[in-house]
């Protein structure tokens, strides 16, 4: 696994941005699509800051895009400001030129019984794409990408899963209080993240420095999803100096 240290989050993130401009563009003038895998949360903001930058100011087009999000919160629906569909929207799809047809996030508002058939078909919808070219990650404090959890191994697939009290005390804040955090969500499974062509794991501050070094230095193993990492033969982690404190 390769591992970068930047100085700052804006200097990784500017790298990592150049490197999915120059994908979608080789893609484009080979007439081709690109399959991104994207995530949400803090981590990857200056990272789709600089997408919609090189968009506005660089004329980069995201018209060959295909997007997958990672997970949904169980129970939120597309106007809850705290809906991951919510915040792709605010942060990148809203001010780039993708084809709302081309967006895929799992609901989070499908009945309880129809969950599994929705899952398997965003599964079936990743494959029927070609697969994700290149798969956008962040951490959790539990060792989580997605929302897959201490006891993910990597045969998961999407599904809903609980949240780790961790996951959703970190989250508190942005709530209002734990009591509005939603106990479960759909996430890709870890075998769906495993199987992009190209992993991308960013990671910001001290807070990540002991999750960081337990996914890059410790042993593969279900309490920490990210480790499985590992075992991918194209995946970097791209790190700020604090992240990479304790490696
Ligand atoms: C988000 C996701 C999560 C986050 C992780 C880190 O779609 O799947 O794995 O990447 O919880 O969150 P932040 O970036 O807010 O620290």
């Amino acid at each position: 696994m390769k591992v970068e240290v930047f100085e700052t989050p804006q200097d990784a993130a500017k790298s990592l941005a150049q490197e999915v401009a120059a994908l979608i563009r080789s893609r484009a003038a080979e007439g081709k699509n690109v399959v991104l895998g994207l995530a949400t949360g803090a981590t990857p903001l200056p990272f789709y800051a600089e997408l919609v930058r090189m968009h506005k100011e660089e004329g980069l087009s995201f018209a060959n895009v295909i997007s997958f999000n990672l997970d949904e919160y169980s129970g939120l629906d597309r106007a809850h400001p705290e809906s991951y569909w919510y915040f792709m929207h605010q942060n990148l799809f809203n001010h780039i030129d993708m084809k709302p047809e081309n967006i895929n996030l799992p609901s989070g508002m499908v009945a309880q019984e129809e969950i599994p058939a929705h899952c398997a078909a965003y599964e079936q919808k990743i494959k029927d794409c070609g697969g994700i070219d290149l798969q956008i990650l962040g951490i959790g404090r539990t060792g989580h990408i997605g929302f897959n959890e201490p006891g993910s191994d990597d045969t998961t697939i999407t599904r809903q899963v609980h949240l780790d009290d961790l996951t959703r005390s970190d989250a508190a804040p942005a709530f209002n209080g734990i009591e509005n955090v939603p106990t479960t969500a759909i996430t890709m499974g870890v075998a769906t993240i495993m199987g992009a062509r190209e992993v991308a794991l960013m990671a910001w501050g001290e807070k990540k420095a002991a999750i960081v070094k337990e996914a890059i230095e410790g042993p593969v193993c279900i309490e920490v999803a990210a480790s499985y990492l590992q075992n991918h033969n194209n995946a970097k982690f791209l790190l700020d100096k604090a992240a990479a404190a304790d490696l």
